[in-house]
């Protein structure tokens, strides 16, 4: 069961840059609500598991997708702030941000940009790519787009037309069934084996 991470300092300890009553409810509300109806989500999940009754799947992957990267990115955004802080990046990482975003101020500007110009909900994210080996700024409508912020994916399909309408029409069951005898476990296996 996903718990709350506890707030790791008080209510007032970010005034005036960010007021307790906003903290409270953020915390306490808002990001309790995340983390219950996860909760709720994986039992939904389990339930349907048990009674091998999927109807309601494309609803309970959504939920645990919003939630769940709610729960998740609540929790980055509550540990990464505090006050007052050393507030600059130690030089390992300054020196990843100059290389990747030619100096902390234009890493600044580029991170300001994009948070203000996030659509309706979402966030603005410093991430680190594996597979660029290189520091990006992300927007993220919502929390999600239907992926968990930080996993790593171990198996996929590729559910685009491109992929099998040529061969399968209109049946993705018959895709995803044909799929299930040409999966490599023993590369999954590995991928699984790296970071477990
Ligand atoms: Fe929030």
């Amino acid at each position: 069961m996903l718990e709350m991470i506890p707030l790791p300092y008080n209510l007032d300890a970010l005034e005036p840059f960010y007021n307790r009553q906003t903290l409270d409810i953020h915390y306490h509300i808002l990001y309790k609500g995340y983390v219950d109806n996860t909760n709720k989500t994986e039992e939904k999940l389990a339930k349907a598991r048990l009674e091998n009754n999927f109807e309601n799947i494309k609803c309970l992957e959504r939920d645990l997708s919003f939630y769940g990267s709610g729960a998740i990115l609540h929790q980055l955004f509550f540990e990464n702030m505090g006050f007052p802080t050393p507030s600059m990046p130690d030089n390992h990482l300054m020196e990843q941000i100059t290389k990747d975003f030619g100096s902390f101020n234009r890493f600044q500007s580029q991170f300001t940009e994009a948070a203000k110009a996030v659509e309706a909900s979402g966030w603005c994210l410093l991430v680190w790519v594996p597979t660029f080996q290189k520091l990006e700024i992300l927007q993220c409508e919502k929390h999600q787009n239907l992926t968990l912020w930080g996993c790593i994916p171990l198996l996929v399909l590729d559910m685009w037309e491109h992929s099998y309408f040529l061969q399968y029409q209109a049946n993705r069951a018959d895709y995803i069934t044909a799929f299930k005898n040409i999966i490599n476990w023993k590369v999954v296996n590995k991928r699984f084996e790296k970071i477990s």
